[in-house]
């Protein structure tokens, strides 16, 4: 593996798998990154992503740096030739080299403005760092996909499905207070329509992802009807594409609520987090026995510690 940065930058199955061995052995592999260091570049908060992924190269014994890069470092200048008297002090250019000069492996995350649609689409920041650091670059969530998020979450539907072939998965939108992006619902449908899952996406109209993601699944306007047998529930806010980054209406009664639950086939209930509780899912939800949110946030390290692990066997 060069980069990690979508579905398509692995075998999805056979990564789950060896997430989910390195789940029952995860110490096996502790000297792989004797000597080498991992760089984790924040621009956004992050409690999951940080910490898992900083276990996960404990784990493997490699070094860790983080930075809070919007708070502790100079602001960045994306753009080719611009004359820097504005705000931004550091050109990318110049960040990535000196970054590939202390890491062996970079991980970023850079969640998107939600004001310019194909700006934000572009993740230039993610692509700059490929280009100018010469180093391997883990997406820690850009702003078109979350794929870390999402090899956690293929690993628990497999925990999960037991013997079920081709479970039912819906994918709801829920009500937020604020704009979110759309990277964790992106990223979901790919991965999810690379496993043998039958996914279905419910959202209000107005809520559709981007063409590339929304044609991967079939889509229902209907929340209720979407749950009618559903075995996981995955339940994510994220802001309008089509009237880009916005809040439309406030649909306060798709909250996720145990009725809507019995709908289902004593569904899984998954989530990211973190969580808004009472706006996005209801206490009685996300403290049942259906929930599997915690051993998502779990599976998070065993899933950076396989895109560690194959990262630094492909250096090797
Ligand atoms: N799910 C997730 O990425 O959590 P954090 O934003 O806390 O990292």
């Amino acid at each position: 593996m060069k980069h990690f940065l979508s579905v398509q930058s692995c075998q999805p199955k056979d990564l789950v798998q060896q997430a989910l061995q390195l789940k029952a052995q995860p110490w096996a592999y502790e000297s792989l990154g004797k000597r080498k260091t991992l760089g984790l570049l924040f621009l956004n908060p992050s409690l999951r992503t940080r910490l898992s992924t900083q276990k996960a190269a404990a784990q493997l014994g490699l070094n860790t740096m983080v930075m809070n890069l919007s708070q502790d470092g100079w602001n960045l200048e994306l753009g080719n030739g611009m004359v820097m008297d504005q705000g931004a002090s550091e050109h990318v250019k110049e960040a990535a080299q000196v970054m590939g000069q202390y890491c062996d492996i970079v991980g970023i995350r850079c969640f998107p403005g939600l004001q310019d649609a194909s700006e934000d689409y572009r993740d230039e920041l993610i692509g700059q760092f490929i280009e100018y650091s010469g180093r391997p670059v883990i997406s820690l969530e850009s702003c078109t996909r979350h794929p870390l998020q999402s090899l956690a979450d293929m690993m628990t539907i497999e925990e999960c499905r037991g013997t079920n072939p081709k479970p039912k998965v819906v994918l709801s939108w829920a009500p937020h207070a604020k704009p979110l992006p759309q990277a964790v619902a992106n990223s979901f449908v790919e991965w999810a329509t690379a496993f043998d899952c039958d996914l279905t996406i419910t959202h209000p109209k107005g809520y559709e992802l981007a063409g590339e993601f929304s044609s991967l699944a079939p889509v229902c306007y209907n929340q209720d009807q979407a749950f009618e047998n559903a075995d996981f529930i995955y339940c994510k806010n994220w802001s309008s594409y089509t009237s880009y980054g916005k809040i439309i209406g406030n649909h306060r009664d798709w909250m996720i609520t145990l009725d809507k639950m019995k709908r289902t086939n004593q569904a899984k209930f998954m989530h990211c987090l973190p969580i808004r509780r009472n706006l996005v899912a209801a206490d009685d939800v996300l403290d049942s026995n259906q929930s599997v949110v915690i051993q998502q946030a779990h599976n998070r390290i065993f899933a950076a510690q396989a895109v560690l692990k194959n990262i630094l066997e492909t250096q090797q």
